[in-house]
């Protein structure tokens, strides 16, 4: 595992493009899954109007790198900003940072628990408590099954506290040939989720149109 160099930017924004930013703050941690993290950058990173900031958690370097071979430093070149899980000075530990919402993909048990019981022990569960308390959107991707009732009683308390839980499970209704076209859907719907659905995103339209994909 790399030692966490310097965080690479300082000033904010980062994102000169626009002068209509959505400043993004993307997780992602241990838990299975971290295509749908790595997409959800690639995708967002290739927008002139969003700023993307990324937490990756110490596990998250770990299962990254054994599910896709992928190193910290290949996700950090794909956001403006990167920020070390320990640094709880980082400006998203506060809510006077301005950010238009958090997806944290895909999430674990562990963080999501974390958030839930309002223990801000790291950067990654700090900024979604932040997020929470600011009413600003929080989606998290959370990977585990089967789930028992502790995880379900979290999950409750994430959804009345007003995040979005969004497991990444795929839909079927458009007849995906590959496991990339399953990925991609997710994090489509994800995007949608947060109003940054791209003009590739593909919506049902009724069951003649099912196998045009
Ligand atoms: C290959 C691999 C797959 C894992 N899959 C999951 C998973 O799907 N869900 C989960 O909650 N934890 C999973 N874990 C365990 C988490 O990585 C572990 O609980 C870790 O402490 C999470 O820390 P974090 O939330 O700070 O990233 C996995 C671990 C490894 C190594």
């Amino acid at each position: 595992m790399e030692q966490n160099p310097l965080p690479e930017c300082s000033t904010l924004p980062v994102n000169p493009a626009s002068d209509c930013i959505f400043r993004m703050i993307v997780g992602v941690t241990g838990a299975s899954g971290s295509i749908y993290g790595w997409r959800l950058l690639e995708k967002l990173h290739s927008r002139p109007n969003v700023e993307l900031h990324l937490i990756l958690s110490r596990a998250g370097e770990r299962t990254a790198f054994l599910e896709t071979g992928k190193q910290a430093a290949d996700f950090r070149a794909l956001a403006h900003c990167w920020h070390p899980v320990e640094d709880i000075s980082s400006p998203l530990a506060s809510g006077s940072f301005r950010a238009d919402g958090m997806v944290i993909a895909p999430c674990s048990i562990h963080t999501m628990s974390s958030i839930a019981a309002g223990i801000s022990s790291n950067l990654m569960i700090r900024a979604a408590d932040v997020t929470l308390k600011q009413r600003r959107p929080l989606v998290l991707m959370v990977r585990e099954t089967p789930l028992h009732l502790g995880h379900l009683r979290s999950l409750t308390a994430l959804a009345e506290m007003g995040a979005i839980v969004a497991p990444p499970v795929p839909a079927f209704y458009h007849r995906p040939q590959t496991v990339a076209e399953l990925v991609e859907d997710t994090v489509d719907r994800v995007l949608d989720l947060l109003g940054l659905a791209g003009p590739e995103t593909r919506r049902w339209e009724g069951p003649g149109r099912a196998s045009q994909g």
